[in-house]
């Protein structure tokens, strides 16, 4: 939800905002600005409605030599998509942007008499104007006042127009790194946009002030008194965030998903038992609970739909699985005695963190499942276990999905030895077959391009309807996300049995239905649903396990995944649904990475 990046030092500022911008394009991509204010320089101002290439475009020409700038990528909440919107905003003296929204807007407008002076529809703009309203040639009083009045979530990046050469940073909830070598100092929403120059890093307290500058990175309360920064250290380099001659970030991290499950699932065995040790993550918590509440949004939340589906029967205790922005406004059954399992890949959803903040006022513990180092939600959460997925940088979540997977797997195992449902045999067999998901995975991206016609199938449907029973509803939901968010295509997943009460009417001839049949025990039910919608005229494309028997006339498409047991099939079958929306998305033409109206890391509730 909007990226936001800052720089001071002696590198070409516009230089180093642009490269920036185009690193954490994926958090916003509506309009893009950026603005300069460097000793001996009149303060610049470019800001352009479209991409961030559309803003190199106009800065092409620029004959400039600043070292100090911020710069801004939206994702639009407050004002339509225009150049006016677009950050940064200006107001008197002060310059800035801003991720987040400020919920007291209207109030503040009314309240200090803006009202003719605004020029955009900004709720950003409103805050410039107070900062501007209490700047009196002492930045730190003015952010003082100012933030006393903001209700909301906020990232401030400030520039007085007469200190030149320094940026003023404070946020409240929205994420904000910042950095510092020698001779350049920089603030950026994540750190994708600071590994060009350096991989250590530190996350901006909330409500405590840093202040770029040249030579320095000051970090301090609100009271002045100077704090030393805790530093972390990103473990991937550079490259992890290039596309690395594959077309699109999507297709590069499906193909990372072997490597990212190796790297989530080996480091936590220990003679081939799950072992925790090093996350810090102890047995009681694993023994001490009644029941599991799963929290996360999106394809996080479908991953933890799976984790009900793998828990629930294993461990015989309830495990619900909540959509985080209802959670909070639904009076969760959340007590000291519930274990809430959070998911979240950026570690900064706003409902997943208001959840998991309710969740710790309810007296659960909260286990983190958690890809961003450092994250919001991995600072908040009583345990964190870390993916090792690197950098996801295309909107559609891949491999982060596939290691959340592997991470409840991980935890479902430990937690069925520290319940004494597993004896060691039982989880080493475990382990071992969730281990051959790897070359699972692998087997179906060495046959990728047999995806391709059934893509181009559904690139030319309006709909499209996902079903399976037990765990393959499960994974369908999240095939079916992953469709309509990059095609555009309408999809929806269902039980396959429900389809007879209601949905089945909206099957007819050609509709494409992606059937998902992989659980043994279910497999003939399954089928019997499947030849229900293709009495109807629809275009089955059916996915079974390869030793399964399939009738010849039952679909158009068959894919085959390694034979497995059931508890493991997601892996593969995730890996066909993932590529067949790729393709489609693809073969439609349309922006992969960045689909319309999306944004990576949703920080506004
Ligand atoms: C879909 C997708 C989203 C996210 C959701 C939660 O492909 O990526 O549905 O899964 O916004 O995001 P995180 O995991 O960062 O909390």
């Amino acid at each position: 939800m909007c990226g936001i990046i800052g720089y001071t030092g002696q590198m070409d500022a516009l230089k180093v905002l642009l490269n920036g911008l185009e690193q954490l394009e994926y958090r916003g991509y509506d309009s893009a600005g950026v603005a300069l204010l460097s000793s001996g320089h009149d303060r610049l101002l470019i800001k352009k409605a479209g991409p961030v290439a559309t803003l190199k475009e106009s800065c092409a020409e620029l004959k400039v030599e600043s070292h100090c700038g911020i710069g801004h990528t939206r994702w639009a909440t407050h004002g339509g998509v225009n150049d006016i919107n677009a950050h940064p905003h200006i107001a008197g003296r002060v310059t800035l942007i801003h991720n987040g929204i400020i919920e007291n807007y209207h109030n503040l407008i009314e309240r200090f008499g803006f009202q003719d002076s605004l020029v955009s529809e900004t709720d950003t703009e409103v805050a410039a104007r107070l900062f501007d309203y209490y700047y009196e040639g002492n930045p730190r009083e003015a952010i003082k006042k100012t933030i006393r009045e903001l209700t909301g979530a906020y990232a401030f990046c400030i520039m007085f127009e007469d200190i030149p050469d320094e940026i003023f940073c404070i946020r409240n909830v929205s994420p904000m790194v910042a950095a510092h070598i020698e001779g350049s100092s920089f603030v950026a929403s994540d750190v994708t946009a600071l590994i060009p120059y350096t991989n250590r890093y530190f996350v901006i307290p909330e409500y405590e002030l840093v202040i770029l500058k040249k030579d320095d990175i000051i970090l301090e309360d609100l009271d002045g008194n100077r704090k030393e920064p805790e530093f972390l250290e990103v473990s991937w380099n550079l490259e992890a965030a290039k596309k690395n001659g594959f077309p699109h970030y999507m297709l590069k991290e499906i193909h990372e998903q072997p490597e990212a499950l190796r790297n989530t699932i080996l480091p936590r065995l220990e003679n081939g038992l799950p072992d925790f040790t090093e996350d810090r993550i102890p047995d009681s918590l694993f023994s001490g609970c009644d029941k599991i509440a799963i929290v996360a949004c999106g394809t996080a939340m479908y991953a933890g739909m799976v984790g009900k589906a793998l828990m629930e029967p294993l461990l015989k205790i309830p495990v619900s699985v909540n959509i985080a922005s209802e959670y909070r406004y639904e009076s969760p059954l959340v007590d000291e005695r519930t274990l809430v399992i959070v998911i979240s890949q950026s570690g900064e959803t706003i409902d997943t963190l208001a959840a998991l903040r309710l969740s710790k006022e309810l007296g659960a513990k909260v286990l983190s499942i958690v890809n961003v180092k450092g994250s919001t939600i991995a600072r908040e959460s009583d345990h964190v276990f870390y993916t090792h997925a690197g950098p996801e940088i295309a909107v559609a979540s891949t491999k982060a999905y596939m290691v959340q997977l592997a991470s409840l797997y991980l935890i479902a195992c430990r937690m069925a030895m520290a319940r004494g449902v597993y004896q060691e045999t039982d989880a080493a067999a475990f382990v071992s077959r969730l281990l051959e998901a790897v070359p699972a995975v692998e087997k179906i991206l060495a046959k990728k391009d047999r995806i391709k016609t059934a893509a181009s199938i559904l690139a030319k449907a309006q709909d499209a309807f996902f079903v399976g029973r037990g765990l393959d509803y499960a994974f369908s939901l999240e095939g079916s996300l992953k469709l309509k968010e990059i095609s555009y295509i309408h999809a929806e997943a269902y039980a396959a049995g429900e389809l007879k009460h209601g949905t089945i009417a909206l099957i007819e001839k050609q509709t494409p239905v992606i059937a998902v049949a992989t659980q043994d025990h279910i497999y003939g039910k399954t089928l019997s649903n499947v030849r229900e919608v293709r009495a109807r005229g629809a275009f089955v494309i059916l996915i079974t396990k390869k030793d399964a028997e399939v009738p010849e006339d039952i679909c158009d498409i068959h894919f085959a995944i390694p034979a497995s047991s059931d508890q493991f099939t997601v892996f593969p079958v995730a890996v066909i649904l993932q590529l067949l929306a790729y393709y489609t998305s693809d073969m439609k033409g349309l922006n992969v990475d960045k689909p319309r109206n999306l944004a990576k890391s949703v920080t506004v509730e």
